[in-house]
């Protein structure tokens, strides 16, 4: 499994978290920045990462804002991403299994960071269901895909 992960300076700390989470689990991540607490704008990681998961060979994304409102916004502007904002393992399950969200967007100030290695958990361990492609392909439709 491959990810690439990105944050603001809001999202910094967590994205931190995340990714030695990530590597107690020998799970593969491309860091996207920030690398800080200095203020940044989260448009630009939002990018890095949209084009990184649309682009490249990478299973899913993270990316992190404060709340993961403007990070999942500016996201999803990337052709080919459907970020899913995501505050507890259900919404989480839910946005792979029919959102098909090829990156999720959490909030470094407003979730837990034990909360969010669950959210991440409940992410990766569910799957996508075909039953809902028709609805992927609506949305790709209107990206002009
Ligand atoms: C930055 O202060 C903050 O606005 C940003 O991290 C995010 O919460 C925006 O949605």
């Amino acid at each position: 499994m491959r990810i690439a992960i990105g944050s603001d300076h809001g999202g910094y700390e967590l994205k931190e978290h995340i990714k030695s989470y990530l590597s107690s689990k020998d799970i593969e991540f491309t860091d996207y920045g920030t690398h800080s607490t200095a203020s940044v704008d989260y448009p630009d990681y939002a990018k890095k990462v949209g084009e990184a998961v649309t682009k490249d060979r990478f299973d899913f994304g993270i990316v992190i804002c404060g709340t993961g409102i403007g990070i999942s916004i500016a996201a999803n502007k990337v052709k080919g991403v459907r970020a899913a904002l995501v505050y507890d393992e259900n919404t989480a399950r839910l946005a792979k299994a029919h959102n098909h969200a090829n990156i999720i967007a959490l909030g470094g100030r407003t979730t837990p960071f034990d909360k969010a290695i669950s959210i991440l958990e409940s992410f990766m361990n569910e799957q996508e269901e075909e039953r809902h492609m028709n609805r992927i392909n609506k949305i790709k439709e209107i990206e002009g895909k």
